[in-house]
């Protein structure tokens, strides 16, 4: 048996997206932690991700969008670990350089981004949390946690625009919920939750970040240490809840 296969020995996390932004910065954050005995970072590409060195650290390349990359992915997890205790899924599409941008208006509105976007954004998270189901089950505490976007709120949504990543996170955030609620009658000590981590310094934000108010731009180190606060202060009675890196409730 793996000499780090947990169980008295700490915690198991996985961070899905860990490569670049709030996701490497979770990451770095979650090896400061002795009670970290496993991490499996998951991301398409590790060229420049320059992660330290930690026996701890198991990095899976893999593309979440592929069916059976995820299928595999449960497999190969199982070989080291009996369950997770923390999921952290950090994958979003919001531009790309030349490429997709987000809606200024209606007449921007088309299929392809909206299908893309949805798929990124949507897709991703619940069918992590579908394969990875296998090492979610089981009777102790364990949480899953998604990052949407304030601007996914519908009860928020005061500037309109964005239409393709607004919808997508809403749709994520819908998802989620609906998994929690599954997810409870499989482990009444689960905890599923979307979280917004607040504008960050990312690639994702990187052109928009010209009207952010003075203070409010955040780096990914301070997101990361604020979103596993947010995460440690959750209970199960919390499940499927919309939660803000300050730990404040955000409306639907
Ligand atoms: N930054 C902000 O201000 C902000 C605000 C609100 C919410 N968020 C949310 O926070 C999360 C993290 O964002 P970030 O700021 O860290 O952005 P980022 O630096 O652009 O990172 C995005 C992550 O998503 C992954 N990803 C994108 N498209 C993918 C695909 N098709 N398949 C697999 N992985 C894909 C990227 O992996 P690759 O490196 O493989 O592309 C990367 O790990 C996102 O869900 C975002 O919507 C961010």
């Amino acid at each position: 048996m793996d000499s780090n296969r947990q169980g008295e020995h700490g915690r198991a996390v996985l961070v899905a997206g860990a490569s670049r932004g709030i996701g490497r910065a979770l990451v770095r954050a979650l090896l400061q932690r002795e009670d970290v005995a496993r991490l499996f970072a998951v991301a398409r590409d590790w060229s420049g991700a320059a992660l330290p060195e930690d026996p701890r650290l198991q990095l899976i390349t893999l593309d979440l969008t592929d069916d059976a990359a995820r299928e595999a992915l449960a497999a190969t997890l199982g070989e080291h670990c009996e369950q997770l205790d923390l999921v952290i899924n950090t994958v979003g599409f919001l531009h790309e350089p030349e490429g997709q941008q987000p809606e200024k208006n209606l007449r921007q509105v088309n299929i392809a981004a909206l299908q893309r976007s949805f798929a990124i954004n949507a897709g991703i998270p619940i069918l992590l949390a579908q394969a990875l189901l296998p090492l979610l089950r089981g009777h102790r505490h364990c949480v899953f946690a998604s990052l949407s976007a304030r601007v996914g709120s519908i009860g928020d949504n005061r500037l309109g625009g964005w239409y393709a990543y607004r919808a997508s996170k809403a749709a994520q955030n819908m998802l989620m919920r609906t998994f929690a609620i599954e997810w409870r009658r499989l482990n009444r000590d689960s905890i599923c939750v979307l979280l917004h981590p607040g504008t960050t310094d990312t690639g994702l934000s990187a052109p928009f970040q010209a009207n952010v108010p003075e203070g409010k731009l955040f780096t990914p180190e301070f997101v990361a240490e604020r979103l596993l606060t947010v995460i440690a202060e959750r209970t199960p009675a919390d499940s499927g809840n919309f939660y803000a890196w300050d730990g404040e409730t955000i409306p639907w």
